[in-house]
């Protein structure tokens, strides 16, 4: 527990099933913040992820989402006030975390539009109207963080319509810092380096890990601990006067 009274904020972290959504879940839990995270396709380990805080002292509550469903956002809203009637007894929250993503390997000239739209709406789409809905539930002085990905920046073949996206994403993130402004909500964007999860089918064989850890400074690929535990230092207030920016962890990858 970290001596900084923080009982009574509650965050809400969109893929917290799995992955790097898993660890800033568990991590935010271990700081005392309540946790609301969602699965969408994992309902067991979205509940494995509950039980684990649970059992260490914190509270947390699985929902499902559909980042692909925007139609679905607002019946997402109202079971989200519910949750937090009834297990925290308020009507809003302080920390939204736009985790959930997907990934999918194919060169431009091989992206068939179902593909693009798959992504542009999980990836952006789904995020942007994600956080209108639920902004009128985030305190004032709350604080959202976007997960984007060292890809917004770096360049490879097979990574064109997600890397962009996520370019896309850390430029909303400056519009959502400038629009809510009055409201004193920050929004940051973190931006993982290659991180050892099952995203995009993983990290493929040991020569490729090989490589991506000869492109990283530190020498290794991430731990989705690496990020999960910096996502949840940086909700605090500790960063108070951190606002619009995007920060790497990507232990120096790709420069
Ligand atoms: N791993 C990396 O190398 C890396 C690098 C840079 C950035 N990132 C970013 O980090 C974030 C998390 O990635 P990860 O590595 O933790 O991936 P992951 O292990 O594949 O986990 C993805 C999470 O997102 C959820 N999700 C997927 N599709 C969804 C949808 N349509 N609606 C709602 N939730 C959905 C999944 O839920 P279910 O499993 O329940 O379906 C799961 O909880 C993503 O935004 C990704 O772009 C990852």
């Amino acid at each position: 527990m970290n001596t900084e009274n923080q009982t009574s904020k509650v965050a809400l972290v969109t893929g917290g099933s799995r992955g790097i959504g898993r660890s800033i879940a568990l991590n935010a839990a271990k700081r005392g913040i309540g946790v609301i995270l969602t699965y969408n396709t994992h309902a067991e380990e979205g509940e494995s992820v509950v039980a684990e805080i649970n059992r260490n002292g914190g509270k947390a509550v699985a929902l499902k989402l559909d980042s692909a469903k925007v139609g679905s956002f607002a019946e997402f809203s109202e079971q989200l006030l519910q949750v937090l009637k009834n297990e925290w007894n308020r009507e809003n929250f302080d920390y939204l975390v736009n985790n959930a993503g997907i990934a999918q390997r194919t060169r431009i000239q091989d992206t068939t539009e179902a593909i693009f739209d798959q992504l542009v709406t999980v990836n952006f789409k789904g995020v942007f109207f994600l956080t209108q809905t639920l902004i009128p539930l985030i305190v004032d002085g709350g604080h959202i963080i976007n997960i984007s990905s060292a890809l917004a920046r770096a360049v490879f073949p097979g990574v064109a319509v997600y890397g962009s996206l996520k370019a896309a994403l850390e430029g909303l993130t400056r519009y959502f810092a400038r629009e809510y402004a009055d409201r004193k909500i920050r929004v940051n964007t973190v931006a993982p380096g290659a991180i050892d999860t099952e995203f995009g089918g993983g990290k493929g064989d040991e020569n490729q890990r090989k490589q991506i850890a000869g492109m990283t400074a530190l020498g290794r690929l991430g731990e989705a601990e690496d990020v999960g535990l910096f996502v949840a230092s940086l909700l605090s207030d500790d960063s108070r006067f951190v606002n619009a920016q995007r920060i790497e962890v990507g232990g120096g990858s790709f420069f």
